[in-house]
């Protein structure tokens, strides 16, 4: 494995890598993304493999421009292209029918695929210089948390990969938001950097709310133990966090808090209990999360508990990944 700074070189590098091949992972504005060329079956074949992924599980695919995504789609209906006019590049991945030009092995017997383009101009770069889409699903083990850096990838992955673009931090730092429009009405299937607020906006409609969890959904990947670190994550109110978080340090745990509430008195620097506390700004707290439950695991944090923000704008998508932690649906 070769972990590459992103400049033209290993840009061109990793279209080679690509072309005839093999793996490599991609920055993008949302998590980092474990990429093969579409024209490559083995290579889409090797994603699940190295994931670890059940082949029930459909890839996203990554273009450059509307142009290439109209070649994956048997038709674009009005609302995708004002969707896409409006948010792309962008976090927002849109399933429709696919066009024969999407092999099957990605798809997990659905008649859809999911298409986005990533807002990252090395990941722009490279879909020029290939010429060719990339399926790629975040670059992280099956169930496990995804990646934000370049070093989260190379910690979980490098082995398996043949090349690691850095392109730094990822901006937005969860993934993109999957709106179903395949069928009669839009439907929300995964919340995520797009809000549902601008899909509605831009819709003139509403969007139907995500599938109960529990429910056998027609987005497999969102499955009800994901993003999950190892330390014990519980949600828990404002008002019950600090009194659960002091009684359970008391008796041994190690415990962090993430919080928008400050502890009620100073923790002691020896005590076994630390937090995170969280400002009002959402896109603050996105970009951090994931980097903040790798961190409790490096901590050795057994119990993070954790207070869900608002359920509104970028915070549904926090709360569902946070849900998904604590291994609820
Ligand atoms: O932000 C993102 O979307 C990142 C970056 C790398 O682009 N990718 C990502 O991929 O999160 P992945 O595979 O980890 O998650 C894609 C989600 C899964 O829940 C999958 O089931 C769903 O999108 N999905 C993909 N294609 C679909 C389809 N045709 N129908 C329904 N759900 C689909
Ligand atoms: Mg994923």
């Amino acid at each position: 494995m070769l972990l590459a700074s992103a400049d033209i070189i290993s840009i061109k590098l990793a279209s080679r890598i690509l072309a005839t091949g093999g793996l490599v992972a991609i920055p993008t504005e949302t998590v980092y993304g474990l990429a093969a060329s579409l024209n490559q079956e083995a290579a889409l074949k090797k994603i699940y493999r190295v994931k670890g992924r059940p082949t029930t599980h459909p890839l996203i695919v990554h273009v450059a421009d509307l142009v290439q995504a109209r070649t994956l789609a048997r038709n674009f209906p009005a609302d995708a292209v004002e969707l896409a006019t409006a948010f792309w590049p962008g976090p927002l991945t849109l399933v429709l029918p696919r066009s024969g030009s999407v092999p099957a092995c990605i798809t997990a017997g659905h008649d859809t695929v999911g298409i986005r383009v990533p807002n990252h101009p090395v990941t722009l770069q490279l879909l020029r210089e290939l010429n060719a889409p990339l399926a790629a699903p975040s670059a992280n083990r099956f169930t496990q948390v995804s990646p934000t850096h370049a070093a989260h990838v190379a910690i979980d992955l490098g082995q398996d990969l043949d090349l690691i673009l850095d392109g730094g931090p990822c901006e937005v730092g969860v993934e993109s938001t999957v709106l179903d429009l395949s069928g009669p009405v839009p439907i929300l299937l995964r919340p995520g950097g797009i809000s549902r607020e601008a899909l509605e906006f831009v819709l003139e409609s509403t969007v139907a709310e995500p599938p109960a969890p529990g429910r056998a959904t027609p987005s497999p990947g969102q499955h009800h133990l994901h993003y999950s670190p190892r330390a014990a994550v519980r949600i828990a109110s404002s008002a019950e966090i600090w009194p659960l978080a002091l009684k359970l340090s008391t008796r041994g745990n190690k415990v962090r808090v993430f919080s928008r509430q400050p502890p009620p008195t100073p923790l002691e620097p020896a005590s076994n209990c630390d937090c995170w506390n969280w400002s009002d700004d959402l896109q603050t707290i996105a970009r951090d999360l994931y980097a903040r439950l790798r961190q409790a695991d490096t901590d050795q944090i057994e119990v993070l508990l954790v207070e869900l923000p608002p359920p509104t704008g970028l915070g549904l998508a926090l709360a569902d990944r946070l849900r998904r932690a604590a291994g609820h649906g």
